[in-house]
């Protein structure tokens, strides 16, 4: 599934850029060596990084 249309992002590579320590959606566009363009998709970036964020404090507790 696309999350970035504008780029091509699809969701298995905002969470490869996750999983390498992206952080904001900046750091996953970068990942993905694309720029915003329309910045749909920033929040549904925010929400993975975010959920991510969630996983790992669950994880560590
Ligand atoms: S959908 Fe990602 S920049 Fe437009």
């Amino acid at each position: 599934m696309y999350v970035c249309n504008c780029n091509g992002i699809r969701e298995r590579d905002c969470r490869a850029a996750i999983d390498h320590g992206a952080r904001r959606p900046a750091d996953i566009f970068r990942h993905c060596q694309a720029e915003a363009q329309c910045a749909k998709c920033v929040c549904d970036m925010r929400r993975m990084i975010q959920e991510q964020d969630q996983a790992m404090k669950l994880a560590a507790e």
